[in-house]
């Protein structure tokens, strides 16, 4: 089927355009989630220009597909991974263990064990259990010691979750040199999708400091991994990446000389690269407004609207001027699968489209498959050419 679907659509067409969506929901159905190459490319290549001299691990989490890994192998990318299917996702897509760490801060000592053989030396620990684990690993393993700074502003803030107190660093960094475990550097995640880069600029000056300390007994000049969160646009504008990361830029050059820099891009590097397009399957005007069921909602793509707290841009692939309230709803039968109520739309009819923008980051990646309403089936196109279909292949 792929093989000869391979030139799906004219390489001059936008694929997010209407009369390819059309056209790939009348070959694929639907719901369908739409990946495009050259958008993720050109994502990955505007942040490595927005931060010269900084390695970009591509978090897989927001989008585990085997195409994004691809594509983004070939731009030169390295990898963040968290789990072993993270690891088997990199295996498959040919990725070198060499460009890969491994940053999930709690793991099971099978999970070590399967990054181990996989190839991954750079570990991250937050805490002195953790640390332990890697005494029986030392000769095969170093640590970034992940650090806490709270950021009321990231819409995620992860910083609840994980990473010690600056002050504990070189006490676990002692630990470490006490079990004879390596510590490469520092670590730091302010939280996804940072509204402004001012927590980034605040850790990083933390780390140059605790970097510089001699308290902190770590390889010199180290490694500082100032992880994800960087912004896109929803139905708000963010701000733009170059202005994004200038402070950042600046607060970087504060770091000890020779300190190298990583960072763990997800949602910046996927979430704009791919569309979510759903069908009408049924209506009900109730209360004055229109009532639009979706064969996809917050089980499947639209779960970002629970557990990303995203606003995603929603509207009718087709349709009229003319406006009338509206409300999206999802397949199931729970009253909670709401995509979204105070909507604007045309009147639709049933079969009709409706298309999510920026749906790309922790939308397919959530989704179940509660009430045995399928999962999107994700396309990945290059230039009119289907790359990957649903299972990557
Ligand atoms: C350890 C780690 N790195 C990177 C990311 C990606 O963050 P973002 O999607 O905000 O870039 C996450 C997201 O949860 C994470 O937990």
């Amino acid at each position: 089927m792929l093989a000869e679907d391979c030139r799906a659509l004219d390489p001059a067409l936008d694929p997010f355009c209407p009369e390819a969506i059309e056209r790939l929901v009348a070959r694929h159905g639907s719901p369908l989630l739409l990946i495009d190459a050259v958008r993720v490319r050109a994502q990955y290549r505007r942040l490595a220009a927005a931060l010269p001299g900084v390695d970009l691990h591509f978090a897989m989490k927001p989008l585990p597909h085997r195409s994004v890994v691809e594509i983004l192998r070939d731009e030169g990318a390295c990898f963040d991974l968290a789990s072993d299917g993270e690891i088997e996702l990199a295996r498959r897509a040919g990725v070198a263990a060499a460009r890969c760490i491994h940053t999930h801060p709690i793991k099971r000592e099978s999970d070590i064990r399967s990054a181990l053989d996989f190839g991954i030396d750079t570990f991250v620990a937050d805490n002195p259990d953790e640390i332990r684990k890697f005494g029986k690993f030392r000769r095969r393993a170093g640590l970034l010691i992940r650090v806490a700074f709270r950021s009321p502003d990231a819409v995620c803030d992860l910083s609840r979750k994980f990473g010690c107190d600056p002050q504990d660093v070189a006490p676990l960094c002692e630990l470490a040199a006490a079990l004879n475990i390596t510590v490469h550097g520092l670590s730091f995640h302010v939280g996804s999708q940072a509204m402004s880069p001012t927590m980034h600029v605040e850790a990083i000056e933390a780390c140059a400091r605790l970097l510089s300390s001699a308290a902190v007994c770590c390889e010199r000049p180290g490694v500082l991994d100032i992880g994800g969160g960087f912004p896109v646009d929803y139905r708000h504008t963010a701000m733009p990446i170059e202005d994004f990361c200038t402070p950042i830029r600046a607060a970087l050059s504060t770091l000890p000389a020779g300190v190298r820099v990583i960072a763990e891009p997800g949602r910046y590097l996927v979430a704009p690269a791919a569309i979510g397009v759903a069908t009408v399957m049924g209506r009900a005007k109730r209360a004055g407004r229109w009532w639009y069921y979706l064969d996809d909602g917050v089980y499947g793509s639209y779960s970002g609207r629970l557990f990303d707290h995203a606003n995603y841009e929603l509207d009718a692939l087709r349709g009229g001027a003319e406006r009338h309230p509206s409300v999206l709803a999802g397949p199931t039968c729970d009253s909670i699968d709401v995509i979204e109520e105070n909507l604007s739309l045309p009147r639709l009819a049933i079969g009709e489209l409706v298309v999510g923008r920026s749906m790309g980051a922790y939308t397919w990646a959530c989704a179940s498959e509660f009430n045995f309403f399928p999962k999107a089936s994700v396309l990945a196109l290059d230039r009119g050419r289907i790359i990957a279909g649903q299972d990557g292949a």
